[in-house]
């Protein structure tokens, strides 16, 4: 079996309130971009990457990416899940139904090598896939529907959040994320798009460092948890 990386880079990153796409902001002098592809790439894991860009991106040419053969690109679309569905329409030919695919954003550069074999392991042979996730430890308030009061806590017993890589075949993976855009259901990652389709994608337990940068002040968190992975 192989395994691919799929590594959504359409975003604008419109939270972080950047001069440029929060995937091209620097990280100990590379871009965030670059650093989430060699840490995928550089596990040996994976036959290749698949990286959707945004079809105004002028960036990615000047990346170190862009000189690594491993690493393909194609153009994304307007949400998450159309820019990931067009990375798999492009691996077609490349792939069959049964190899694997990990889907990684490219703004969680602090990804451990630890969870993504864990993942894979974890998964093992199995039919379906599964994600990284991670319970929920704060607690977890409803907001009214029409105030910004609390109408109730939620119990956060099962709760879980997802994260990112979240593995799955490749034929079934393009089967249900397909389906949602027919189907106009807006998901948001990979697995809800199985979900949707009846299935029940596997937890595995990651690291609650693999952050997702997003606002400003995620940056220096987030080359602090890089500097501890790498000593
Ligand atoms: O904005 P957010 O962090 O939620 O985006 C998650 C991931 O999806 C990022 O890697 C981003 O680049 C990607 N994305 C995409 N195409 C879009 C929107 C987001 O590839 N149209």
């Amino acid at each position: 079996r192989q395994y691919w990386l799929v590594v959504p880079a359409a975003g604008i990153g419109q939270r972080m309130q950047a001069d440029r796409p929060k995937q091209y902001l620097q990280l100990r002098q590379r871009y965030i971009l670059d650093i989430t592809l060699s840490r995928l790439l550089d596990t040996g894991l994976f036959a290749g990457a698949m990286v959707p860009l945004h079809p105004d991106d002028r960036w990615f040419v000047g990346s170190d990416s862009a000189s690594d053969a491993r690493i393909l690109t194609c153009t994304g679309g307007g949400d998450r899940s159309d820019s990931v569905l067009s990375g798999l329409d492009a691996l077609a030919g490349r792939l069959s139904d049964d190899d694997w695919v990990l889907v990684h954003d490219v703004a969680r550069p602090c990804v451990a090598a630890e969870d993504i074999r864990r993942l894979i392991v974890g998964l093992g042979e199995g039919d379906i896939g599964g994600l990284l996730a991670a319970p929920v430890s704060d607690t977890i308030k409803r907001q009214a529907a029409d105030a910004d009061s609390v109408s109730e806590t939620v119990d956060r017993r099962a709760l879980w959040r997802a994260f990112t890589p979240q593995q799955f075949r490749y034929g079934l993976l393009r089967t249900a994320l397909g389906r949602a855009r027919d189907r106009g259901v807006a998901v948001t990652d990979e697995s809800s798009a199985l979900e949707a389709m009846g299935y029940a994608p596997k937890l595995v337990r990651g690291r609650t460092d693999n952050i997702k940068i997003t606002v400003p002040e995620d940056l220096p968190l987030a080359g602090w948890i890089l500097d501890q992975l790498e000593h």
